[in-house]
Order: C-alpha cells, then sequence, then structure tokens
C-alpha cells in the first residue's frame, strides 16, 4: 500500500474544515515554511524532485527559478483547477475533500515565489467545489493565514478564487491567463514564457492543484525524504484518476513506481477488470496521450514490467509508450471498441479547439467527421490514411498542445488498432449508430 502525503487523514471528521485540518497536523508547513528564507523553500521543492502534476511535468523547482524578479514589478502565483481533461478527476476529489491542503500550499508558494497576490482558477462547472474553496479562504483569512502580515511574518497576500466558464482550453497556462485577464481565452505565443510576462504582463508562475499541494508534504519531511519515494526522477506520490471497466474505479494515491499491473489487478488500487473480463488497452494519462494495447501497457517493448512513472510509461516513445500525463488513467476491457471511444475523444477535441490555428481548427472537425462517416457505414480503407494524414499535418503546428492532444489519440488508436478501423469499413459501420450519438450527446455530421 502506498504511503499517502496528499490523501492522509480523509476519514478524520471534518477534514474539509480550517480546525478539522488542523487538528490533524493542517498549518504547520506553513509555520515551518515562514521561518524560511523564500529561497530555502525554492531550494526543498528543487530537492523534491517534484514535477508539474498537470500533464507535462516539468521540474516545478526549476520552474520556480525562472521567475523573473525586476524591480516594483508584483509577481503572480497563479493555480490551475480547470481540470477538464477527460478521464481526470483528482483535483476536484482533492478539493473537495481537504481544500485547506490547496490553501495552504497556495501560501507556502506564493511566499516562496514573492507573490501578495495569487488565484485559483477553476472550471466554472464545479460550481460546488468554488463554494468549498471560498468557504475554506474565508476561514484561512479568519485565522490570520491570508490578509496582512500573516502569523507575524511581515509577508501579505490576498488569495482569489477565479470561475472559468467551463472551456478546456483555458486549462491550457496562457489561455487560463486571458481568460482572467477578462479576455477570451485564447492561447498566447510562447516566448514569452508566463514566468517573464504572464498575468497582467507580470512575472506568473502556474501550477496544478496537485502540484502545490504537495509542497505541503515536501515542506513538512523535507525535499531530500520526498526525493526518496519513487523512481529516478519520478519522486513523491501521484494522484491517479482510475475509471472505466474496473471494480474500484476512483481516485488513488500512489507511490510513483507501482507496476502497471499491480495498479489494475491489485485489490489496494482499481481491483482487476470488471466481471472477469480480459484487459484490452489503456489510456494511462487523460484522453490526450497515446492509448495502449494491453500487452505494450503491461510491459514494454524490451519486455520488462510497465511501471507508473514518467519514464517507464514513455519507453519506446510512442511507437510503443505512451505519458503518465494527467494521471487519468481509463480502462477498457475486451468488449470496448477504440474506434468508438476515439470518436467520442474526437468530437470532444472538434469541440473545444478555441479556433485559433487553422490546423487544429479545421483538422479536429475533420477528423471527426471521418470517424463518422466510418462508423455510419460509408468509410473507405482510404479514410484511414487520410485519418493518419491529418493528425501528421496537426501534430506540432498549432500554438497550443490542444492539437497534439488530439493527434496522438488518433494515431495511437490506428497504430496498434487498425484492424478494428477495417472491420467497420467491410462491415458497413455499426449498427447502434443513433443510439450512441444520443448516448454520449455526439453531434451528427
Ligand atoms: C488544452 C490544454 C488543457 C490543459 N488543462 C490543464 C488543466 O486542466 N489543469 C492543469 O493543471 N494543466 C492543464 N494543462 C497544462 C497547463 O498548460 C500547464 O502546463 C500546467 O497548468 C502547469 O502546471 P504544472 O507545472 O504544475 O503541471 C493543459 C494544457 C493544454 C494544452
Amino acid at each position: 500500500m502506498s504511503r499517502k502525503l496528499l490523501l492522509d487523514n480523509l476519514d478524520k471528521p471534518g477534514i474539509q474544515s480550517l480546525t478539522g485540518y488542523s487538528d490533524n497536523g493542517g498549518y504547520e508547513a506553513l509555520r515551518k515554511a515562514l521561518q524560511m528564507k523564500p529561497e530555502e523553500i525554492v531550494s526543498e521543492v528543487q530537492k523534491s524532485g517534484l514535477r508539474g502534476r498537470g500533464g507535462a511535468g516539468f521540474p516545478t523547482g526549476m520552474k520556480w527559478s525562472f521567475i523573473a524578479k525586476p524591480e516594483g514589478v508584483p509577481r503572480y502565483l497563479v493555480c490551475n483547477a480547470d481540470e477538464s481533461e477527460p478521464g481526470t478527476f483528482k483535483d476536484r476529489y482533492l478539493m473537495e475533500h481537504k481544500p485547506h491542503i490547496l490553501i495552504e500550499g497556495m501560501i507556502i508558494s506564493s511566499f516562496a515565489l514573492g507573490a501578495n497576490t495569487s488565484y485559483i482558477y477553476i472550471r466554472g462547472e464545479m460550481m460546488y467545489v468554488f463554494h468549498i474553496l471560498q468557504k475554506a479562504i474565508d476561514e484561512a483569512y479568519a485565522a490570520g493565514y491570508l490578509g496582512k502580515n500573516i502569523l507575524g511574518s511581515g509577508f501579505n497576500l490576498d488569495l482569489h478564487v477565479h470561475c472559468g466558464a467551463g472551456a478546456y482550453i483555458c486549462g491550457e497556462e496562457t489561455a487560463l491567463i486571458e481568460s482572467l485577464e477578462g479576455k477570451r481565452g485564447n492561447p498566447r505565443i510562447k516566448p514569452p514564457f508566463p514566468a517573464v510576462k504572464g498575468l497582467w504582463g507580470c512575472p506568473t508562475v502556474v501550477n496544478n492543484v496537485e502540484t502545490i499541494a504537495a509542497v505541503v508534504p515536501i515542506i513538512k519531511i523535507t525535499g531530500e525524504e520526498y526525493a526518496k519515494i519513487g523512481i529516478g526522477k519520478s519522486t513523491g506520490t501521484k494522484l491517479i484518476s482510475a475509471s472505466g471497466h474496473i471494480n474500484k474505479p476512483g481516485v488513488y494515491e500512489i507511490e510513483l513506481g507501482v507496476p502497471v499491473e499491480e495498479f489494475i489487478y491489485s485489490d489496494a488500487y482499481c481491483g482487476g477488470i470488471k466481471n472477469g473480463k480480459q484487459l484490452k488497452a489503456v489510456v494511462a494519462g487523460g484522453s490526450s496521450v497515446p492509448v495502449l494495447p494491453a500487452h505494450l501497457i503491461l510491459k514494454t517493448a524490451a519486455g520488462e514490467p510497465r511501471l507508473m512513472t514518467y519514464e517507464s510509461l514513455a519507453d519506446g516513445g510512442f511507437a510503443t509508450g505512451t505519458m503518465l500525463g494527467s494521471g487519468g488513467f481509463i480502462v477498457m476491457d475486451e468488449d470496448t471498441s477504440v474506434v468508438k471511444n476515439l470518436w467520442t475523444f474526437a468530437h470532444f477535441y472538434h469541440h473545444e479547439s478555441c479556433g485559433q490555428c487553422s490546423p487544429c481548427r479545421e483538422g479536429t472537425g475533420w477528423m471527426y467527421r471521418i470517424l463518422n462517416k466510418i462508423l455510419n457505414g460509408k468509410g473507405e480503407m482510404k479514410d484511414i490514411d487520410l485519418l493518419w494524414n491529418i493528425q501528421g499535418n496537426i501534430e506540432g503546428k498549432t500554438i497550443c498542445p490542444l492539437g497534439d492532444a488530439a493527434a496522438w489519440p488518433v494515431a495511437s488508436s490506428i497504430r496498434h488498432f487498425r484492424s478494428e478501423f477495417e472491420a467497420y469499413i467491410n462491415n458497413h459501420g455499426m449498427k447502434d449508430v443513433k443510439h450512441y450519438y444520443r448516448l454520449n450527446n455526439l453531434q451528427e455530421a
């Protein structure tokens, strides 16, 4: 069983409140941090090896060290709580059950970065979580953890929680900044990176909810101790949102390095495939990462057990590997149609493309319509190559990685499951197509 640093004490009464959280060691890390110098906190985070939990896995300490410090210019910390990636629901779970760990992490991280105003940007559909956070922020102000001269340290911080309007693109950090400034959430061209020119043109760090929460245990146990958990450059614990055809769907905190096979089959985690069925495929890191067939998700191409780490999941590149991404672990049993699954993903990306870059705006729609054609029984063999061609013309050719996210599921589904596309074309599509449109709220194209 993995050690718990984020989801510990969830069974304690009142853990959602400031009193319950404080009774179980809450805000001890803040007291400790305020005795340290900001650069010492940055150094602890660097030593911990913590990598961004929002998807890209960029080293957090390094990101923090990049923040520009021009004289007289404010700096901002923005927490990315947009969490709209299909298959990912761990940030929501953490904020819902233990909001104060995020608030404490925000105060420590803001102190480390020299930010006196910080924001939590939350997806608009999660209004009830917005209220939970607002209540926790109010409690923190009343306790003197926010506002002026926090715990007599001379450090001032105002923390705001801001609701988005429910757009996946607003999870991309520069689109999020645009949206926070009150504009349409279109990604910005980088450079300049937010660390130099972010919110209101000022140096800004954008971090995921889980990343910021992880700063609390790092300060508590030290960066060095945190780095001992996990394997290699995948240190610490990671929240995994497990869904699909498993006996025990939910959010699990794992020590990075658990074998994928153990994660799927052990009772400590997913508890095996539902109804004793066989495993067919897994999307390991949210809808944006390549889908892998059972034999490749359980073992690398070299026959080594695949581990839940950034490196092991990526082993073999996209030919045989995938990505840990946001940790949205979607399990598919033997009866699942990979093509139908791809169809719903393609619909999502088509719907969520902001439209700024032509390859993504046009290409996501083309891919969705070609998949529609195949599933409606009008597909031709050349459509598979056309799909392949379109995804290749989106990948790496857009301002933000939404284009890649739309391309990779298409490429991997064709790479590993081409015969399934062929079967739909040979057998004139699927019979329950109308029902499927309604079930998945898809548009008929
Ligand atoms: C289309 C798109 C959606 C994204 N959605 C999220 C999200 O909901 N939450 C998140 O933390 N990062 C999301 N990201 C990644 C962010 O751009 C950014 O890398 C992340 O917030 C950085 O935090 P981290 O370093 O702590 O991971 C998204 C990226 C893209 C391209």
